[in-house]
């Protein structure tokens, strides 16, 4: 029998608990073990639950879940930074295997987790931690591990991808389409740590991490979240033949420097990726030896996070059964990572600007000074004495295009520059 302590019986710990009462007798069928759940944390024990779950179980003492010496894994499903993190390493020093869905713990904190669960001889597993339901970590972890990875590139947020979606589909606003997110539980009432690209951020320093044998410090990516997108900016994407996605990007460049950022991103039509809509997640990378592959799912909820949550249980408690006490060896290697301003890429760039003769020449000269070149221009709607225009550019360096723009909003006739997006020919 493996005992197992719950810390959290939340959205994804009561999806766990289900499928752990429910599904006990298969589980123990497929691992010839019984998976016991011996004791679950919350932090209200006197709170009425979704489902039904056995009063002695509950407590709100950690300690209680801790010194319990029948649970062998202790499953963390608290979220947030403390005291989730504490209870981990504690748990790790008492020789507990750990399962999380934390994907904020480990952007941080993996590094040093990791370090301590291999001093103390315990396994940490984390499936739940990016991409809900997909088995990305595994993936990357086992089936590909004969490969040098060389890019990631991954939808990553659920809440985002369904406002850009609803965007792009039914024509909304950003703050119509997050309301409706809102109202049908798919964005919280504080959509900070989504919208701002945070979550994608974490997210994606977790796979290069994994990708690229390194410990990726999530506050030196650069991130850019999807505020900023107006429905003109999706229309004239789809003209062009993108679609905008909140892209999460972890490439290892030529010279073995690491490009890792997020930020809404022009994507062809014609990449499978574009066709990733709603609260759906993608992960596609590129290995050196099995080339292109893509997963994608569920990337949130109670049960496609549980069934990750779930078969990392099932993984550590195979590792017990059959005493298996060593996996890989992580080497982590320090690494380089570009700086935002040497990451080169084509830019779309809406402008306003006054209708009257020369003013373009002005535009395409300050471009042309600061080595940004057109691949296309686009204006619209001549009806009134203020009209957009669009360019596209080629592949140049950020540095580059930044001070065009900073020289572009000095030109009198140049209203405004209403927002600028990396293009991503994937
Ligand atoms: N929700 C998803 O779709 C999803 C997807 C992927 C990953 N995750 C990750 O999974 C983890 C859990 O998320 P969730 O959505 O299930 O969270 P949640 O619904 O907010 O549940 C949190 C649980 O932790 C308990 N708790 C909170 N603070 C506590 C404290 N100080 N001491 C003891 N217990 C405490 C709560 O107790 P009470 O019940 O008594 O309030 C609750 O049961 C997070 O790391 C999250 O990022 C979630």
């Amino acid at each position: 029998m493996i005992g197992v302590g719950l810390l959290g019986l939340g959205t994804v710990g009561s999806g766990v608990h289900q499928i752990l009462t429910n599904k006990r007798d298969y589980i123990k069928r497929k691992l010839g073990e019984e998976i016991i759940i011996q004791k679950i944390l919350v932090k209200d024990v006197t709170k009425k639950r979704k489902y039904h779950v056995d009063n002695f179980l509950l407590t709100d003492k950690f300690e209680d879940v801790l010194k319990d010496s029948a649970i062998q894994v202790i499953v963390e499903l608290i979220g947030g930074e403390e005291p989730s993190f504490s209870y981990i390493k504690e748990a790790i020093k008492r020789g507990k295997h750990i399962v999380t869905a934390n994907k904020l713990i480990m952007a941080k904190h993996g590094e040093e987790i990791v370090r301590l669960a291999e001093e103390n001889s315990v396994k940490v597993y984390y499936e739940g931690s990016v991409g809900g339901g997909i088995p990305i970590i595994k993936t990357l972890n086992e089936s590909l591990v004969a490969n040098k990875i060389e890019r990631i590139y991954g939808i990553l947020n659920g809440t985002t991808n369904y406002i850009l979606t609803q965007m792009t589909e039914k024509k909304v606003d950003f703050k119509d389409a997050l309301k409706e997110a809102q109202n049908l539980g798919y964005a919280e009432s504080d959509p900070y740590f989504d919208v701002s690209g945070l979550d994608s951020a974490y997210k994606i320093s977790i796979l290069s991490s994994l990708s690229y044998e390194t410990f990726v410090d999530v506050d030196s990516l650069y991130i850019e979240g999807i505020e900023r997108i107006e429905p003109e900016d999706i229309e004239i994407a789809d003209e062009l033949g993108y679609v905008i996605k909140l892209l999460a990007i972890g490439k290892r460049l030529e010279n073995d420097k690491l490009d890792i950022r997020v930020h809404p991103t022009f994507v062809p039509k014609n990449n499978p990726i574009s066709r990733i809509n709603g609260v759906y997640n993608v992960v596609q990378i590129h290995g050196d030896t099995v080339g292109e592959i893509m997963m994608y799912g569920q990337g949130a909820g109670e049960m496609p996070t549980a069934s990750a949550v779930v078969a990392d249980i099932i993984e550590v408690a195979k590792n017990i059964k059959y005493n298996i006490s060593n996996g890989l060896i992580n080497n982590l290697q320090p690494h380089t990572l570009v700086s935002i301003d040497e990451v080169e890429n084509p830019f779309y760039i809406r402008l306003m600007v006054n209708d009257k003769p020369g003013v373009f020449a002005k535009i395409a000269k300050v471009l042309g000074d600061n080595n940004v070149s057109i691949a296309s221009v686009i204006q619209k709607h001549r009806l009134t004495p203020v009209v957009p225009i669009f360019l596209r550019t080629h592949p140049v360096k950020e540095k580059y295009l930044n001070q065009a723009a900073s020289e572009l909003s000095m030109i009198d006739d140049v209203r405004e520059i209403k927002n600028i997006i990396r293009v991503e020919e994937l």
